[in-house]
């Protein structure tokens, strides 16, 4: 059975930089507070109108397709994860095969968040393995910019994130010990609501502790969105901060120690760790938890901000571009966000 390798990569961030101090024309917030508890000093926000969340994911497609020596029309199928997609439905990946001109190819669609690019590299490794597919693309994007509460409200929640987009190229490899060696998804629903959007949704007040309205009282379509929604603030993302945190710096270590023991490697192995962009901190916990050297972890939340599923793709491709990553690399990419949900990937590269 052939492996997949990352045949060709690509990243977009949009221009415009947002500095923290920038955030103060919004809320009532302050650079020492951001730098110190997430280590972020800029993130990059989408042109309002004329950037979705689908056109930059586009734009790291082309990149990742044309280094991957193909063309678009020989994309045979697409992986798109992203939180925050064009539209309710349908997903992002049929925008991409309609503005890159694709066949009439699959295009699935992965919500799962912070690890959503660890999720799809997972499904996409197993149709390349199984000689399914060829050429698949995928994608991690992100348009946070257009759906956070940037009043003082919810400073604790907007500072953090940021926009951009990775893509990669997945084929069969044709060389003995390249590729992704293997992929370890995981979940634990108990904390879905610990990080979440719930409204809108079809939940009508199932699992959510502040019900939007009472059932009886309410019309069936306020249950899904109503004024007491933008009132209250019910249409932005929550994030109890501490339990996150708690929980990633566990779940990081394990499953990227998971993907090293599988394959009968150890940390010492590791020429570079890729863990997404949450936040400086919990990166600065596993590394020193794992005992990693600098050179073995790359961060660049720094610049960016958290790009959610993006931040992968885009942390993995930036390391690559700036040399950090060459042939015969043992690379691990590790992943923990809402749901909860964690995953890890290890590739020779
Ligand atoms: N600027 C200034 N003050 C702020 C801000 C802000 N942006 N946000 C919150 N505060 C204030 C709060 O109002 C609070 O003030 P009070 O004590 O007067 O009530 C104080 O700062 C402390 O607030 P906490 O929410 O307790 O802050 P905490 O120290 O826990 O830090 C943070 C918050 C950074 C979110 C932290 O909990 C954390 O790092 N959690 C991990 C979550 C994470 O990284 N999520 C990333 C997205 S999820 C993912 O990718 C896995």
């Amino acid at each position: 059975m052939p492996l997949s390798k990352i045949a060709g990569i690509g990243m977009y961030v949009p221009e415009k930089v947002v500095t923290n101090n920038d955030l103060k024309k919004w809320m009532d917030t302050d650079d020492n507070w951001i730098q110190e508890r997430t280590g972020i000093q800029e993130r990059r926000f989408a042109k309002r109108t004329e950037e979705t969340t689908t056109t930059m994911a586009v734009e790291a497609a082309k990149i990742a397709i044309e280094r991957a020596g193909i063309t678009a029309q020989d994309i045979d199928f697409i992986v798109f994860a992203t939180l925050s997609p064009d539209y309710y439905f349908p997903g992002c990946g049929v925008l991409v095969q309609r503005a890159m001109n694709m066949k009439e190819v699959g295009a699935l669609d992965i919500r799962n968040q912070c690890s959503g690019f660890l999720y799809a590299i997972s499904v996409a490794d197993q149709f390349i393995k199984t000689g399914m597919y060829k050429n698949i693309l995928v994608i991690g994007a992100e348009k946070h910019s257009m759906g956070l509460d940037f009043s003082t409200r919810g400073r604790n929640v907007s500072v953090i994130f940021g926009d951009g987009a990775g893509a990669v190229v997945l084929q069969p490899t044709e060389k003995n010990n390249q590729g992704i060696l293997s992929t370890h998804l995981h979940s634990d629903g108990a904390s879905a609501e610990i990080l979440a959007q719930y409204n809108p949704g079809s939940h009508a007040n199932h699992w959510v502790e502040t019900p939007v309205a009472d059932f009886d009282e309410a019309e069936i379509g306020e249950m899904f969105m109503s004024h007491q929604m933008i009132d209250n603030a019910q249409l932005f993302p929550f994030m109890d901060g501490p339990t996150v945190f708690k929980k990633a710096i566990v779940k990081f270590p394990e499953v990227i120690v998971e993907a090293l023991t599988k394959n009968g490697y150890t940390t010492e192995d590791l020429n570079i760790l890729i863990p997404h962009q949450a936040n400086l901190r919990i990166s600065q916990f596993v590394q020193q938890k794992l005992k990693l050297r600098d050179d073995q972890v790359y961060n660049n939340i720094m610049r960016y901000g958290n790009t959610t599923a993006a931040s992968v793709p885009i942390a993995l491709c930036e390391a690559w571009q700036n040399g950090k990553i060459k042939e015969g690399d043992l690379v691990c990419l590790a992943a923990f966000g809402s749901g909860f949900t964690w995953a890890s990937a290890l590739l020779k590269w």
